[in-house]
């Protein structure tokens, strides 16, 4: 099937770049139904934009950076945050009913932010809300023709130039070819033990990026989010999640002793930098504490009508957030790193672009601040959308034999990679650790049954390396063996 365009991912990133890449012929291409695919529609937190008085899109952009500890590439923050007021207006545009007050958007507070800039859609139901609208358009417009259950199984390249994708869908192998191809495929979560992204967050576009030959960057930047909720059954995959929204309004993070921890720890205690947060519960939690995030004082009985998502996951576990604070355990959340792009989010193979949590802009640097990963595919996926609707047709090489789908990841190979990156290349790294990993991916590879397999072991390989050769500790990457960097 020809199209100008392909986009493999239908979360926000994917959807915003073939919804402005009209009037081409775009494929969206998504793993799942439409509507239950992706981690965006996962997303508590809100989108953070300049939009209140006395707020800038400068200030916003200095906060990202401090975030990220400044390895951020400062003109992808700038782009980033310049765009943000009118993006998140065009998402309004979109049918997109985000919270309000007397003086317009309602604008929240969360962590590292210096500013209330962080607009929500029901509560704690952002991501929802917003991929329901964005579904919805998409499927409408004339342009758009959406794969779902499709599964990409391999880029089809010609001379180094990629020209499309090869998936499988329900029908059996399908190959798609193009102009340009668009990973917007989302994230790693289910390549460790907790995480608050769905299943079909397994590092897919990475893997096809890598097997292609793309260069990726950024790769032991790893965002762990300190507050997921910890089960009664102590499942590990994806864990819901407990939005900062919640230390934003004021909740504390206790432990067994009722005793808040983090006003040792940093200036900002609860509110300080996710990684900051994050490391406080895992070392507590190390100590053989329980953590607790208590929103009993600062949210109480308006629990239900402020927070409704958090407040059914919670219900379903018996617990009940207006009179009990909740049992946490950090999770991973958010990459940093990916398949590196340039400001075009042109990867390093012609005909290859990336957006999104798959891509690696440098916008982020070390660590992501809350609330710009909504924002990000939202920005950065228009733009490219919109760049895309630009490029000459040219004549596509016809595919050639359709790839073997490569098989499925199996539940030995899935359970291992989890474990050893939770504990050698998680919230606390270390040599010996890493070298262990190293070894243990090793031994796995010789087990490897297909495809699928190897692409997730290279994967974690990839992660594990990365983090090896940053031998000092900066923002998400904490290497306890190691002198920990502030840059800027
Ligand atoms: C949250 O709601 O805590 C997540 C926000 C984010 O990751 O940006």
């Amino acid at each position: 099937m020809q199209f100008d365009l392909i986009v493999i991912g239908s979360g926000i990133a994917g959807l915003c770049t073939a919804l402005a890449a009209a009037p081409r012929r775009v494929a969206v291409l998504t793993r799942q139904e439409l509507a239950a695919d992706g981690a965006s529609r996962w997303a508590q937190g809100g989108i953070a934009a300049a939009l209140g008085a006395g707020d800038s899109a400068a200030a916003h952009a200095r906060d990202t950076m401090v975030a990220g500890n400044h390895l951020n590439d400062a003109a992808a923050v700038q782009a980033l945050t310049a765009a943000a007021a009118a993006a998140v207006r065009w998402l309004a545009a979109q049918g997109v009913g985000f919270d309000s007050d007397e003086h317009g958007f309602r604008l929240g507070r969360e962590a590292a932010h210096s500013q209330s800039r962080i607009v929500h859609a029901h509560g704690d139901a952002t991501g929802a809300v917003v991929m329901r609208a964005l579904g919805a358009v998409a499927r409408a417009a004339g342009h758009i023709q959406i794969f779902e259950q499709h599964r990409a199984t391999r880029l089809l390249s010609r001379d180094g130039r990629v020209y499309g994708v090869a998936a499988q869908g329900p029908q059996g192998p399908a190959a798609f070819t193009a102009q340009a191809t668009v990973l917007a495929s989302g994230g790693i979560g289910a390549l460790y033990r907790y995480t608050t992204n769905p299943d079909t967050a397994d590092a897919s576009g990475l893997a096809l990026a890598l097997q292609a030959g793309a260069a990726v960057s950024d790769m032991e930047f790893v965002q762990f989010h300190p507050t997921a909720l910890r089960t009664r059954d102590g499942r590990s995959g994806q864990l819901p999640l407990l939005t900062e929204a919640l230390r934003g309004a004021g909740a504390v993070l206790v432990n067994s002793a009722g005793r808040r921890f983090l006003c040792a720890v940093a200036r900002e205690a609860e509110l300080a930098p996710r990684d900051v947060v994050a490391r406080a519960v895992w070392q507590e939690l190390e100590r053989g504490e329980s953590v607790y995030l208590d929103a009993t004082r600062a949210v109480g009985e308006d629990f239900p009508q402020r927070f409704p998502t958090v407040f059914a996951a919670c219900a379903a576990e018996g617990i009940d957030p207006r009179r009990q604070p909740i049992p946490v355990v950090p999770a991973q959340h958010y990459h940093m790193g990916g398949v590196r792009v340039d400001a075009g989010a042109a990867t390093s193979l012609p005909g290859l672009y990336a957006v999104g949590e798959a891509a690696c802009s440098g916008v982020h640097g070390a660590n992501r601040l809350a609330s710009n990963s909504l924002l990000e595919g939202l920005v950065f996926g228009r733009a490219l959308g919109a760049r895309l609707a630009q490029l000459p047709r040219t004549v596509l090489p016809a595919a050639a034999a359709i790839p073997d789908a490569g098989g499925e990841v199996g539940s030995g190979i899935a359970g291992a990679v989890r474990d050893l990156l939770w504990r050698h290349a998680g919230l606390v790294r270390d040599a010996a650790g890493l070298a262990a990993a190293q070894r243990e991916l090793q031994a796995l590879a010789q087990s490897a049954a297909n495809q699928a397999e190897r692409d997730r072991l290279c994967v974690a390989a990839e992660i594990v390396a990365a983090a090896t050769r940053r031998g000092a500790s900066i923002g998400a990457h904490y290497r306890c063996d190691a002198v920990q960097v502030r840059a800027g």
